[in-house]
């Protein structure tokens, strides 16, 4: 029904246009506690899908990845369609309006989008008054640097959002890979991701032992499909070396090989996400799995549009999986119908 009916309809709108009707809509289901409208239908729970990952436990190991709520909107609503965790975010300290608009593209040719909405957001503490409110899911925390801040500064602005929310998610991304804030992936180079990670790592400890209901929150990296294999031998390393809890892997490209779409969508600057980046995603979890040994929790993220794309993240190497683009395309019932596979393989 949703490719036949609702996606037509949907995708003769401007996507970040759509993105606020949605919102609209679900927004007004939830205020009127209607979301059980859909959650019935869309909603799979079973013990078997139950899994533990960096000490939490995960209802499902389906997630919406970061970027789609970002300000922390909807999370509650969102988890309605059965994803077993929602990441929001990308979050920085201060408000930002992001890049001029038109911002996202559909490359329909090729099941992608391209986006350089560039951190658009409300600021963290905004977010915060919304993450008070009690969770159905699991709730990640996805974290920025905003635009002025000059990289070597960008530490104080990874701690400003990382105290923000420390009471409010129950695991912290550091994004140091979106390819539309300038500057922003140097600090994926060894040193300053080194120092930034430590930094982090010294301050989860710090909260956790100043208030006795708080314990340390899993730390994730999230990475760029566009490092070689030297730099995410470095990554390797960098994890053992800071002890972070895990990898999320990975963000939109900025590749654009093989592309069906006319070349004036192509040649859009910003981050291409869906299909075409599914390959390279699934290569780096199982290059990070087999060269790690398999030592840190990997979320996979990039391309999923079936259950065989998920399945295949998770043969790789992936503990969990996440979906954006695969979310718009291919509708909600993509999360049910990952679910119902994993249980098949399961049972
Ligand atoms: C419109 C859009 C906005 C995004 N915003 C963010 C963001 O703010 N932070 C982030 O870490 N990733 C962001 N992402 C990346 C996704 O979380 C995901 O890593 C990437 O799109 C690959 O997954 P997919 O192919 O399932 O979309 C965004 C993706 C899209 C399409």
């Amino acid at each position: 029904m949703y490719k036949l009916l609702i996606r037509p309809i949907l995708f003769l709108i401007d996507p970040e246009k759509v993105h606020h009707i949605t919102f609209s809509l679900l927004r007004f289901l939830g205020r009127l506690g209607l979301t059980s409208l859909y959650k019935s239908t869309f909603v799979l729970e079973d013990k078997a899908l139950e899994k533990e990952v960096f000490g939490l436990k995960f209802k499902n190991p389906v997630g919406l990845a970061a970027g789609f709520d970002k300000e922390a909107n909807l999370f509650n609503e969102l988890s309605d369609f059965g994803f077993g965790f929602i990441e929001i975010g990308t979050l920085t300290p201060k408000p930002q309006s992001g890049n001029p608009k038109k911002r996202i593209f559909r490359l329909k040719a090729d099941q992608a989008l391209i986006n350089r909405m560039g951190f658009n957001n409300k600021g963290v503490f905004d977010a915060v008054d919304r993450l008070k409110k009690k969770h159905k899911v699991i709730i990640g925390g996805n974290i920025g640097k905003n635009k002025v801040t000059p990289n070597s500064e960008a530490i104080k602005d990874y701690l400003i959002c990382f105290d923000a929310l420390f009471p409010h998610v129950d695991y912290f991304v550091v994004n140091v890979s979106s390819p539309n804030t300038p500057g922003l992936r140097e600090l994926q180079d060894k040193e300053p991701l080194t120092a930034l990670l430590k930094e982090l790592k010294h301050e989860n400890t710090k909260i956790a032992a100043a208030h006795p209901d708080f314990s340390e929150k899993p730390i994730l990296l999230k990475i760029a499909p566009d490092l070689s294999d030297a730099q995410l031998l470095d990554i390797i390393k960098i994890v053992e070396n800071t002890k972070i809890d895990g990898i999320i892997a990975t963000n939109t490209t900025i590749a654009r090989e093989g592309l069906k779409s006319s070349l004036f969508l192509v040649e859009e600057k910003g981050g291409l996400s869906g299909k075409p980046v599914k390959d390279r995603s699934t290569e780096v979890i199982r290059f990070l799995a087999e060269k790690s040994n398999k030592a840190f929790p990997i979320i996979g993220v990039g391309g999923i549009h079936s259950a065989e794309d998920a399945i295949e993240k998770l043969e790789a190497g992936a503990d969990l999986v996440q979906l954006y683009t695969g979310f718009i395309y291919e509708g909600p019932a993509l999360i049910k119908r990952i679910n119902k596979a994993l249980l098949a393989k399961i049972k």
